[in-house]
């Protein structure tokens, strides 16, 4: 990812394994600030506070934080202990169990004193498995702007509306749904994203349009409720998205305001596209509405918005008429029939089963 002049992941484990940093996203884009983690509850406040966000991310910090647990106390019952605590931060990105699993059951049969070592390893192998699943995604979505380009007049960019913040902020590097976005920026295909706001949080205008920006991607700005509109007019050639669980039946839980994406996608005939690693998917569920957790968060992410006073000075203002109560479901869940395919490190495929098994057939 390019962060100024310098490339760098969005996640640094220090040589000595006794530390990690991560950037701090609640400050972005205003500050860019990387913040040390030396502890267990350290990475859990990150995750719980937002400090890190993102499906993939979450576990690739769970992970390095369990590590960092196993430091101080490497018995059993401490391994448990850290595991729930971090895995109870935040539940609906299924990324975060499958990585603290990951750990545990690596260490599980390990003698003590090699057990902080190893899930450190482990960790990194999170770290390393991500951004090669990452630029694979961006290889498979990359022959879907491929196509609408080849159909587009010479010179018209292909126009992309995403959702939230799935980019390499959300992982350890190059994003999930925007992954494709850079490869076709780098190969050359000029292509212009759309980029929901994505209240409460706004991590499309914050945190995508930050990282676009620092790309050199073309990109607008759009309240959450422009899409529809959008794509009425024809200016919308394929929405991609990122997801924090998708089920072996394909129903995608997003960010807040996905699914009424989806909605408007169907309606005006424009493509959907979810782009996910194989960590997203939960192959315990088969019904996203029904069984996906969804977070509910504090209602003053919903009352309150922060950002830059014209006096220079990150100041936060409520927006909300006082004393109103809000509800603030973080995520939705978008049946697989609203759901053109998948784009995977594998390939993309229908967002059913049958699609789903086709490449991951040990899954079966
Ligand atoms: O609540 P957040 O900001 O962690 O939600 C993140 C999203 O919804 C992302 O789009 C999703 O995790 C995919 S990340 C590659």
């Amino acid at each position: 990812m390019r962060l100024g002049a310098e490339t760098t992941r969005s996640l640094r484990a220090a040589e000595d394994a006794r530390s990690f940093a991560i950037l701090d996203q609640t400050l972005l884009p205003w500050r860019v600030v990387w913040l040390r983690i030396e502890t267990k509850e350290a990475a859990a406040h990150a995750i719980r506070a937002m400090q890190v966000r993102g499906a993939p991310l979450i576990g690739a910090v769970g992970a390095y934080g369990l590590a960092l647990a196993l430091r101080e106390d490497a018995s059993d019952a401490a391994l448990d202990a850290a595991h729930a605590m971090l895995a109870a931060t935040r539940p609906t990105a299924i990324n975060l169990r499958w990585a603290l699993d990951r750990v545990r059951d690596a260490v599980l049969n390990q003698p003590h004193a090699a057990r902080a070592a190893l899930a450190w390893q482990v960790a990194g192998a999170i770290c390393d498995d991500d951004v090669a699943t990452c630029t694979a995604i961006g290889r498979h979505g990359l022959k879907l702007l491929e196509e609408i380009a080849a159909r587009k007049p010479a010179g018209e960019p292909v126009n992309v509306l995403t959702h939230c913040n799935a980019g390499w902020l959300a992982t350890v590097d190059w994003g999930t749904a925007t992954a494709p976005i850079y490869l076709a920026h780098d190969t050359g295909i000029a292509v212009h994203v759309w980029v929901d706001e994505t209240r409460p949080r706004n991590q499309g205008a914050a945190l995508t349009a930050f990282e676009l920006g620092s790309h050199g991607v073309a990109h607008t700005v759009v309240s959450d409720n422009a899409g529809g509109h959008l794509m009425q007019r024809g200016r919308v050639d394929i929405v991609i998205v990122g997801t924090d669980r998708v089920t072996r039946t394909g129903d995608v839980a997003n960010k807040i305001g996905t699914y009424l994406k989806a909605l408007a996608a169907h309606d005006n005939g424009v493509p959907f596209w979810v782009a996910l690693p194989h960590s997203t998917i939960d192959w315990s569920l088969r019904d996203g509405i029904a069984e996906i957790p969804i977070e509910e968060r504090g209602a003053e992410e919903v009352t309150e918005v922060t950002g830059l006073g014209l006096d220079g000075v990150v100041t936060r203002v409520r927006v909300a008429s006082p004393g109103s109560p809000a509800g603030n479901p973080a995520f939705d869940v978008t049946p697989a029939r609203l759901v053109t395919g998948l784009i995977t490190e594998r390939g993309r495929c229908a967002a059913s089963e049958t699609g789903l098994l086709g490449l991951y057939p040990e899954k079966v």
